[in-house]
């Protein structure tokens, strides 16, 4: 049994301005100690998808309209909230992209951490001070004794980062949901949080959902990768198998869009023409159909669902763990993934058509 298994999860937000389609009945699961990816551009639903797993919806516009979140057997959307605080921090932690929204401004690292530990463990005072120096020892904070008292802000970003994870991992969480957790952070210091978030995953067996924009940041650091879009997961693959053969033309998009290691020089990055689709319209057909250079007539009236790639792979189930899936009336061939264009010349990205408003 997995971990977490997550089915046809709905999402909307009513404001003022109508309804937004944030996420579209997204399906997947993640084992114990799996680390998985969520990837896709900004505003496709990935910190909604975990915001509505762990039940911190913004209130009043965020609804979950529909789906399970089976964590550990049960179903998170029928706990109480008393059993889901309980929950949060202890079996599910949460780092974000900045540690000032999650850390308490006016409290000592200690102070906070004690708390945390306290809050959900009996033990004494002395136990959960020592514990956190341990954890601070852990996430490589150095002279973590003389900083037991600092409070944040007297933290370098990167250290902020770590005193984060150490938060997170204090409670020793089954599954850590890490959202953006680096993009504030220089290049050399993202590689080293990665660097100790994936060691220390590793080393406590704990499952990690990373979501990023960013497909280079999760090439080295997951074991699956599910890229999402406008509110749907578009493709589902083993990392390994996305890089080497992306299905869907989002995919191909983003990988040509990012520099890679094997491009040869002078190579140019290929942006996606094209912007994601007004979430507050009720999708009809593929989100994707405007900016995509495959796109068929069919693609503008139906959404296809997420399906194995190709008979004739292997594939492990055919439920939301089948090891390729992509969402796609016509997936590019081997050689038009390369070319990052269908062989067919002339392409320009089409207005969206008329849609159904909310
Ligand atoms: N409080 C809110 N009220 C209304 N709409 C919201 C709210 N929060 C998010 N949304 C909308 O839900 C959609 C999904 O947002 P989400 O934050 O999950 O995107 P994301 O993929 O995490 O993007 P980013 O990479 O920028 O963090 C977006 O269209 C966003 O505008
Ligand atoms: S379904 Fe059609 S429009 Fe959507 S990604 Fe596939 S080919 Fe492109
Ligand atoms: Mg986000």
């Amino acid at each position: 049994m997995s971990l977490l298994s997550i089915r046809d999860l709905v999402v909307r937000f009513r404001t003022h301005d109508g309804t937004v389609f944030a996420v579209n009945g997204v399906s997947f699961d993640l084992d114990e100690g799996e680390t998985l990816g969520l990837v896709g551009e900004s505003g496709c639903g990935k910190s909604v998808t975990n915001l509505a797993l762990m039940r911190l919806l913004p209130l009043p516009a965020g609804h979950i309209d529909g789906g399970k979140v089976i964590f550990n057997g049960e179903d998170l959307l029928t706990l109480d909230e008393s059993d889901m605080r309980d929950l949060r921090g202890k079996e599910i932690a949460m780092i974000f992209q900045d540690p000032m929204t999650s850390l308490n401004p006016v409290l000592t690292v200690q102070e906070q951490m004690v708390e945390t530990i306290q809050a959900h463990r009996r033990v004494s005072k002395s136990e959960a001070r020592a514990r956190t120096l341990e954890l601070l020892g852990m996430v490589g904070i150095p002279q973590p004794e003389a900083r037991l008292k600092n409070f944040p802000h007297q933290f370098s970003g990167g250290m902020r980062q770590r005193v984060m994870i150490a938060m997170a991992l204090a409670l020793e969480p089954k599954l850590l949901i890490a959202d953006e957790p680096t993009t504030a952070l220089d290049v050399t210091i993202q590689a080293q949080v990665l660097e100790l978030l994936s060691r220390l995953a590793a080393e406590h067996g704990t499952a990690v959902i990373l979501i990023t924009h960013d497909l280079g940041v999760v090439a080295g650091m997951t074991q699956r990768i599910n890229v999402m879009y406008a509110g749907y997961v578009v493709e589902a693959a083993t990392t390994k198998d996305l890089f080497a053969r992306p299905r869907h033309p989002y995919t191909v998009g983003l990988l040509h869009s990012i520099p890679r290691l094997d491009a040869q020089p002078g190579e140019p990055l290929i942006p996606i023409e094209g912007a994601p689709p007004d979430l507050r319209f009720a999708p009809l057909g593929c989100p994707f159909a405007p900016r995509c250079a495959w796109r068929v007539d069919r693609c503008w009236k139906e959404m296809p669902s997420l399906e194995p790639i190709d008979p004739s792979y292997e594939v492990v189930t055919t439920g939301p763990q089948a090891t390729h899936r992509a969402a796609c009336w016509n997936p590019p061939t081997s050689g038009e993934v390369v070319a990052a264009r269908p062989l067919r010349p002339g392409f320009e990205p089409a207005a969206p058509p008329a849609q159904v408003g909310s």
